[in-house]
């Protein structure tokens, strides 16, 4: 049976694992920070291995931005110590700086619907799919993305994702398509047009548009 899907702002469920680096309890192990949690597959699979490297490279990145990264596999703690070692060869890595959860079971995949029915086993059981969850310091799900099993993740993207979640929650912004931090961005649909001068003080633009609506208001990233 399969748990309730978790919505963006929902409570992200604690759990306890099994991980390389031993038992945790996920809540006490984010302590105050965010966390990303991204599923795979199976250990010792093509796409995991060049997923698990990036994020081992990008791990000083994630740090920067106060987000903790842990992985999960379908496999045992066991078998993810002898594939952090092929990881480390493959991306060329010193360390191995991330836990990685066993989830041999399935429980956790079951739990946050993880699984992908589409891809199979050798047994016929259900891989899980590459899942994202990015669960802020009160462990609310702030964004959930699935991928199949067949495309790896783009990780500069989720930086990018990182960053524009953690302006937009303290700046009345949003950011556009294709934002990069530093980026222009837009001003949120509910400010005020009088609020505009004392919430921006670097200027707004306003871009003219055929209904003649002022809705496309343009600012430097506060
Ligand atoms: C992979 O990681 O390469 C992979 C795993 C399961 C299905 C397809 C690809």
């Amino acid at each position: 049976m399969s748990g309730k899907a978790l919505n963006i702002g929902d409570q992200f469920p604690n759990f306890e694992a099994e991980t390389n680096e031993g038992k945790i309890d996920f809540y006490d192990w984010m302590g105050d920070s965010w966390a990303i949690l991204f599923s795979h597959p199976a250990d010792y699979t093509p796409v995991c291995t060049t997923e698990l490297a990036r994020v081992g490279s990008l791990v000083p990145e994630f740090l920067k931005r106060g987000v903790k990264p842990i992985a999960l596999s379908c496999d045992t703690a066991q078998s993810h110590r002898g594939w952090i070692e092929d990881i480390k060869s493959f991306g060329k890595l010193g360390s191995f700086d991330y836990p990685i959860i066993a989830d041999d079971k399935r429980e956790l995949a079951l739990k946050f619907n993880m699984l992908d029915k589409d891809e199979l086993n050798a047994d016929g059981i259900p891989l899980t799919c590459r899942a994202v969850f990015i669960i802020d310091e009160k462990k609310k799900l702030r964004l959930s993305i699935l991928y199949p099993a067949t495309t790896g993740r783009n990780f500069d993207e989720i930086l990018r994702v990182i960053d524009s979640l953690q302006l937009t929650q303290t700046k009345s912004v949003a950011t556009p398509a294709d934002w990069k931090k530093g980026g222009n961005c837009m001003v949120l649909p509910t400010v005020k047009p009088e609020d505009v001068p004392k919430l921006f003080p670097n200027g707004v633009e306003t871009v003219e548009v055929p209904s003649g609506k002022s809705y496309l208001r343009i600012t430097p990233q506060p």
